[in-house]
């Protein structure tokens, strides 16, 4: 190296460390929420409404707060550069919270979603090529193909549960796309198996010392035997795979076969954890997006409509295509306004690794970030009139105005949602077809509940549509 660039790298290295101190001299304290009482904290209030309390918060202390829930204290980031200082600038001194990986490691293991460090990187670039565009792109049939499939069934004028179709819709597009496989048969066993994993692993947040898992309680055996429900679907998936030694066109021949640079592929404990955290990662998360978008399609019949006229000029009656998704641009904005209004990723959080200073504040090594998309994008800073559905919004220069951290509907960064071009795509063909078959009504004096879980959704009573055929 000649010594003049040498000289410049031991600079920049001094200033940037002595930035960094100044950093941590200046850094201010995260306020504590006012009159939170000593020994439980906030814990009662958080777990009685998760989304009151956290909209609550973001009103009063429009940067950060922190609040006691169980025995630690959580940091609730409303400050869109703190969000994008752990996503973006200092992601890698941040891990998945130690909250998070106790919820997930039974269902999970070491999957994408809950790991860290060199393992997940490893893991991240050997999934991440399945993800390609093209890989994608060829998805495309079978979405439109799920979704005929079951609105086949719907007969004109019944009461339907769209929030169980919509699922079971996203279920088979995982089958088909992801792992090969006509998963009908297995639909109900992961439906029913989901339900209670979702369940289970929110009641364990709310618990304050959840029972070990060789306890015989009967949440846990219902835990377990939810698990091993989808661990015997996807078990016998990749022993098939394997069997017949053929790429098959979908993700899961993608990581039966890849191989690392020392030609080493993935253990039978590294496919099953992935390919659970596919099944879950990519079908709840899109079919509940999908079921509060005809939520709020139903709301708005002129928006409906306009969506509506929008899919017949680009395909009139014929099956919807690759090719369209581009022309529905305003489908889009109406998805992407719902996911505003209604994220079913309503929060995810991270914990640093180091002592970190973020936009100023100080966030101790190992606490605990909750970063809210549900309380970001109802934010009046940021999105005027928030409480209104209004997909207009979403021009161009709408978007570019957002400060960073302001919209991170899939995260962002390098752990960025991998599935985000597959839901996009999924969530436009599927809402795209039903409109050309469906006139959105609910059910007639129905307003759906609203549970924050794992993922936001209407809750047991489902989401009730009165089925109007269009003619
Ligand atoms: C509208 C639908 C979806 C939304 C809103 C969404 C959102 C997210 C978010 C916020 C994360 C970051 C979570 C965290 O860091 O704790 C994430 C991660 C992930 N998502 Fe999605 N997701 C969606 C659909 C999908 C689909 C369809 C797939 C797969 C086909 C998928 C696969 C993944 C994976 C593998 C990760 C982990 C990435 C990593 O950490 O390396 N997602 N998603």
């Amino acid at each position: 190296m000649p010594q003049e660039i040498a000289v410049d790298a031991t600079v920049n290295t001094q200033a940037a460390a002595a930035t960094a101190r100044a950093d941590f001299r200046n850094a201010r304290e995260v306020p504590r929420v006012k009159g939170e009482p000593p020994i439980i904290g906030s814990t009662i209030r958080f777990q009685s409404d998760q989304l009151g309390f956290v909209t609550g918060l973001q009103r009063d202390y429009p940067d950060v707060v922190k609040a006691r829930i169980v025995h630690e204290d959580w940091y609730f980031v409303f400050n869109p550069a703190i969000v994008h200082e752990a996503n973006v600038r200092q992601w890698s001194k941040f891990h998945k919270p130690k909250i998070a990986k106790t919820i997930w490691k039974l269902f999970l293991g070491k999957g994408l979603v809950p790991n860290d460090g060199e393992h997940w990187r490893r893991q991240h670039d050997l999934i991440k090529p399945g993800f390609h565009r093209q890989r994608i792109d060829a998805y495309a049939p079978a979405m439109v193909e799920a979704a005929h499939e079951k609105l086949a069934q719907y007969r004109d004028g019944e009461i339907r549960d769209v929030r169980e179709d919509i699922n079971a819709i996203a279920l088979a597009i995982v089958g088909k796309t992801l792992f090969g496989a006509d998963m009908s048969d297995a639909t109900s066993t992961v439906y029913q198996a989901m339900h209670n994993v979702s369940e289970m692993l929110v009641e364990h947040i709310n618990l304050p010392l959840p029972t070990p898992r060789w306890w015989p309680s009967r949440g846990n055996r219902r835990k377990i035997d939810a698990i091993e429900a989808i661990e015997g679907v996807i078990k016998r998936l990749i022993a098939e795979r394997r069997a017949s030694g053929v790429d098959g066109g979908d993700l899961l021949s993608h990581i039966v076969f890849v191989k690392d640079e020392n030609g080493v592929g993935m253990t039978n404990t590294e496919l099953r954890d992935e390919a659970m955290t596919l099944i879950f990662a990519g079908h709840e998360t899109s079919a509940h997006n999908m079921t509060w978008c005809w939520y709020l399609l139903s709301k708005h019949p002129e928006i409906a409509e306009r969506a509506y006229a929008e899919v017949r000029e680009v395909a009139g009656d014929r099956p919807l295509q690759l090719e369209d998704l581009d022309k529905l641009e305003f489908l889009n904005k109406c998805i992407k306004e719902s996911m505003r209004l209604m994220p079913a990723v309503w929060t995810y959080m991270r914990s640093p690794i180091e002592d970190v200073v973020l936009d100023g504040y100080f966030f101790p090594k190992g606490s605990t970030l909750f970063i809210s998309q549900y309380a970001l994008n109802r934010d009046p800073r940021w999105h005027p009139d928030p409480l209104t559905y209004n997909p207009d919004r979403w021009t161009r220069e709408y978007e570019r105005g957002l400060p960073k951290g302001a919209w991170v509907p899939f995260a962002a960064g390098p752990r960025v949602c991998l599935g985000q071009g597959f839901a996009q795509m999924e969530m436009k063909l599927v809402l795209g077809t039903m409109l050309q078959k469906l006139v959105p009504t609910l059910e007639p004096g129905f307003e759906p509940d609203q549970i924050p879980e794992l993922s936001m959704h209407p809750g047991p009573r489902g989401m009730k549509i009165k089925v109007v055929f269009r003619d």
